[in-house]
């Protein structure tokens, strides 16, 4: 059986600058997202990996080519379109925190569950529910500036997890977490791939979530390849 596409770009590009600084950063690539899979994206700094999660994301408008998200060409839509889209369907966990900061650990994810429509009652209960997955079911009531970075990294990735989205971006998800934290949210990105059905991506150096993932792409001069050939882990920082 295949797996559902979720995702599926064509010809993907994108230039910064011009004239003797301009850089092709993503070169006419192809690149698709299957439902139910955790994919993760390694590649070195400066490589494109933000770039082309945020083209596929909807973020980002890419120079050239086109991605189909969820059957909806995502570069056609009105930004109004998009914007629905990306509040029903898709989670995002990015470096920055982005968490508000009068908002307890609770409040902060429930708020995106009310925008999404859930009623407050439900609202509560998945957020607190998100909170325990990701091990902060002590912290729920404290504010992020009594959080410490992990566990605000925590509260931003219970935030992403609580909607149960159909599509997952994730960046650099554990670079501020100890071992048995990185371990813990590395089984919940698969977990939401493998449970809930999404489709998710992840970019990490961190070479511990290898294990977890079903598929491995890796990203250098503008271009997209499998991760077969071992030797590239040698070039990895
Ligand atoms: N808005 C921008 N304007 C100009 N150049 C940019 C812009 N965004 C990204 N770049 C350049 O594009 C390249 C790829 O950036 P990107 O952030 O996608 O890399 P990355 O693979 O995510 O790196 P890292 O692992 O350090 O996060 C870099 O050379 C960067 O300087
Ligand atoms: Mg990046």
């Amino acid at each position: 059986m295949t797996a559902q596409t979720c995702i599926e770009a064509t010809g993907l590009t994108k230039r910064f600058g011009d004239g003797a600084t301009a850089k092709t950063v993503i070169d006419g690539q192809d690149f698709a997202l299957h439902a139910g899979q955790l994919t993760l994206l390694m590649g070195p700094s400066g490589s494109g990996k933000s770039t082309l999660l945020a083209m596929v994301s909807g973020l980002l408008k890419p120079d050239d080519g086109k991605v189909i998200a969820l059957g909806e060409d995502l570069w056609s839509l009105s930004e109004a379109n998009r914007e629905k889209l990306r509040l029903a369907s898709v989670g995002f966990i990015f470096q920055g925190f982005n968490l508000f900061p009068a908002l307890s650990a609770r409040e902060n994810v429930q708020t995106v569950l009310e925008t999404m429509g859930l009623a407050p009652r439900e609202a509560i209960e998945r957020s607190i529910a998100a909170l325990e997955q990701v091990g902060l079911g002590d912290r729920v009531d404290l504010l992020p500036r009594q959080l410490s970075g992990g566990e605000k990294q925590r509260v931003a990735i219970a935030r992403a997890l609580a909607k149960q989205p159909r599509l997952l971006f994730a960046d650099e998800p554990t670079s501020a977490l100890d071992r048995a934290n990185g371990e813990r949210i590395a089984a919940l990105l698969r977990t939401a791939a493998h449970a809930t059905g999404a489709a998710v991506l992840c970019v990490t150096h961190d070479p511990r979530l290898k294990d977890h993932a079903d598929r491995q792409l890796w990203i250098e001069d503008g271009r997209i390849s499998s991760e077969t050939d071992a030797t590239r882990q040698d070039r990895r920082s």
